[in-house]
């Protein structure tokens, strides 16, 4: 096997503002990375035994699963409407297993990706090995945290991709506001969240009414984690859609759509895509692009255009 051009390393150190010098990547770009910890847990939890995933493995294995399919093809067909032309310069904040970068780079976009999990750029860097080489020559792996993005490779990016992430950190603001630095005036943010006000719906369509009540909010409701009463579940400020719009649009750009993604199968657990796969994505592609069903997805997919 051709070993992977793509570029990628990892380098101790102990000051994550001040990256250590870079050098020239496989196509002449310079990479930096800050240290890093142990590979961060992944976890999606909203009730015990609901985790999606909790560590590379399981998320590539979700990923193989119908709603990672649903998920992965409702998002690249949404940008397929949006992005410019190929070849353009798309950076993939958290890009994962490189799903999304793999797929852009087979339709001739340049794609870098910015991942903190050495894992995840394993599984990026497995899935190119098998790509062809013109493929491979247009991915470029980076790792690092999407806050740090901007130091590590640089601003000017036709578009962003960060899809699945800001679950994971604490405040959405300093990652969209990043991501935003991130873009040419005129370039596309693509940002995909959990729909916060609709979490319950997987819950009660599975059955599980106690973690129903739980995450509609009400009040002495038995938790979704432990046995007792325990407060009901708060939504997160990165899961609540409007807010993620609000802070992208105060930060310079305004909205183009936005796409539910996963209306009719969030439930379904691990299955995996059948041979009605096609009419699967069609379908959930119709629901996610119209009100009412796109309000009920599980996943909200904001597509932006930096303005200023
Ligand atoms: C659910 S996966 C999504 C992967 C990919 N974007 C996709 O849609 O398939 C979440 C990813 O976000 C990454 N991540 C978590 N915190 C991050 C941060 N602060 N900056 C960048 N990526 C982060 C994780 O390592 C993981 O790969």
């Amino acid at each position: 096997m051709q070993p992977s051009p793509i570029s990628d390393r990892r380098t101790p150190g102990s000051d994550r503002t001040v990256p250590p010098p870079g050098r020239p990547s496989a196509s002449g770009r310079e990479l930096r990375e800050p240290p890093f910890d142990e590979p961060r847990v992944l976890a999606v939890v909203d009730g015990p035994d609901t985790a999606d995933y909790t560590d590379a493995a399981d998320y590539v294995a979700h990923t193989a699963t119908l709603r990672g399919v649903v998920r992965q093809r409702l998002v690249t067909r949404a940008l397929t409407g949006h992005l410019p032309p190929a070849p353009a310069r798309l950076l993939d904040i958290g890009g994962g297993n490189g799903v999304q970068a793999l797929e852009f780079a087979r339709r001739g976009y340049n794609v870098t990706v910015c991942e903190p999990d050495s894992r995840m750029l394993a599984e990026t860097r497995r899935g190119l090995a098998d790509a062809p080489e013109s493929v491979r020559r247009r991915v470029e792996l980076v790792q690092g945290d999407g806050r740090d993005a901007v130091h590590l490779v640089g601003t000017g990016w036709d578009a962003i991709f960060c899809h699945g992430v800001i679950m994971f950190v604490p405040e959405p603001a300093p990652l969209l506001n990043v991501l935003v630095e991130l873009t040419r005036p005129g370039g596309i943010i693509s940002v995909v969240g959990k729909n916060g006000p609709a979490l319950a719906l997987r819950a009660g369509l599975q059955g599980r009414w106690r973690d129903t009540a739980a995450l509609l909010g009400e009040p002495g409701s038995a938790g979704a984690v432990g046995p007792g009463r325990q407060p009901a579940v708060q939504p997160r400020p990165g899961d609540d859609p409007a807010n993620v719009a609000a802070i992208l649009t105060a930060a310079g750009t305004r909205s183009l759509a936005w796409y539910g993604i996963r209306t009719f199968t969030d439930h379904l657990g691990g299955i995996p895509p059948g041979p009605d796969v096609d009419a699967v994505i069609d379908a959930e592609w119709a629901a996610g692009a119209r009100d009412p069903y796109r309000g009920i997805a599980r996943l909200i997919h904001h597509v932006h255009r930096r303005t200023g």
